[in-house]
């Protein structure tokens, strides 16, 4: 029987250079999708997946995260005393219990997989996810929980799958599958972005991951991989290497990078608009819009 999947690791150390200057004061993952911070999504999701250890990966000028999961007595005391209970709610779904929630600081930008291996104490000899909180996946069934499910079957590793243009395979890990082939099949490998026109596949990996924690003795013994970072795709497809099972999990949802402009933007539209008290103003606003553009062109 797999063991049950009850720690996450959500790396949040980066920069967020993209976003600047709006990431030069506040951590990109506090960044609103409509009124709801990148990371309350992935809390969100990892919650719904039967998650309840949760460790942050963090770095300098992080501190706003942690006080986000904190309780606020006084902002509580005073939305209490308005009776506003509704508000109260909202800011429940906030707090974390005390030992729930651990802070790792990743001290020098090193990578991806670096970051993962910063909590390896803490994740121990039991498997774990990692979900990426720039990958924010829209579905009935939050993406994490349809891999945990999926996993009680398989055991080994997973990764969460995409089929991306081949233009923009060098943006991804990449699986070495078929692409045609099942939405939960072993594969042969992995390449941490592959230069044009080499990817295996079209298959993307995308930032939700459950590991079995072999994974960390890789990372313990990794060189720099792509971009001269120390990369998880490299460590998972050591799994590979070594004989252990590793599944690409193609899962049904849609998926926006909120690690870019563009796809933020969509993140936003899209959330906005499946809002009851917000998309009828929002659709008639874009229809508006689109229709004095047109008009004007
Ligand atoms: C990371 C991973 C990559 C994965 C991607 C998904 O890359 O290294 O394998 O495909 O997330 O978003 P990054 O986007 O940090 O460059």
């Amino acid at each position: 029987m797999t063991r049950k999947v009850t720690k996450a690791v959500f790396p949040v150390a980066g920069l967020g250079t993209r976003f600047l200057p709006a990431t030069k004061s506040i951590p990109k993952e506090i960044m609103t999708l409509v009124d709801r911070p990148l990371i309350q999504y992935a809390i969100d999701e990892a919650r719904e997946a039967g998650i309840s250890e949760f460790i942050f990966v963090t770095s300098r000028g992080k501190n706003a995260l942690e006080d986000y999961f904190d309780a606020a007595p006084e902002l509580e005391a005073s939305l209490e005393e308005k009776g506003k209970d509704q508000l109260m709610k909202v800011l429940e779904r906030t707090n974390m219990d005390s030992g729930a929630i651990a802070y790792i600081r990743q001290n020098r930008p090193l990578g991806l997989g670096h970051a993962v291996w910063c909590a390896r104490r803490l994740v121990g000899s039991e498997p774990f996810a990692v979900i990426l909180t720039d990958d924010v996946i829209a579905g009935d069934v939050p993406c994490l929980k349809q891999m945990v499910d999926a996993y009680a079957d398989t055991g080994g590793a997973m990764v969460a799958a995409m089929e991306v243009a081949p233009e923009k395979t060098p943006a991804y890990g990449i699986l070495d599958a078929d692409d045609a082939g099942p939405d939960c099949m072993p594969i042969r490998g992995m390449v941490e972005k592959p230069a044009p026109g080499t990817a295996p596949s079209n298959l993307a990996v995308i930032g939700r991951y459950i590991l079995p924690p072999t994974v960390m003795d890789s990372l313990t013994n990794a060189t720099a991989g792509a971009g001269g970072e120390i990369q998880l795709t490299d460590a998972i497809a050591k799994e590979i290497e070594a004989g252990r099972p590793v599944n690409g999990f193609r899962f049904k949802g849609e998926r926006f990078d909120c690690g870019s402009k563009a796809g933020y933007l969509q993140a936003t539209v899209a959330f906005a608009l499946a809002r009851e008290d917000l998309g009828d103003e929002l659709r008639d606003f874009l229809h508006r819009t689109l229709a004095m553009k047109t008009a004007a062109e």
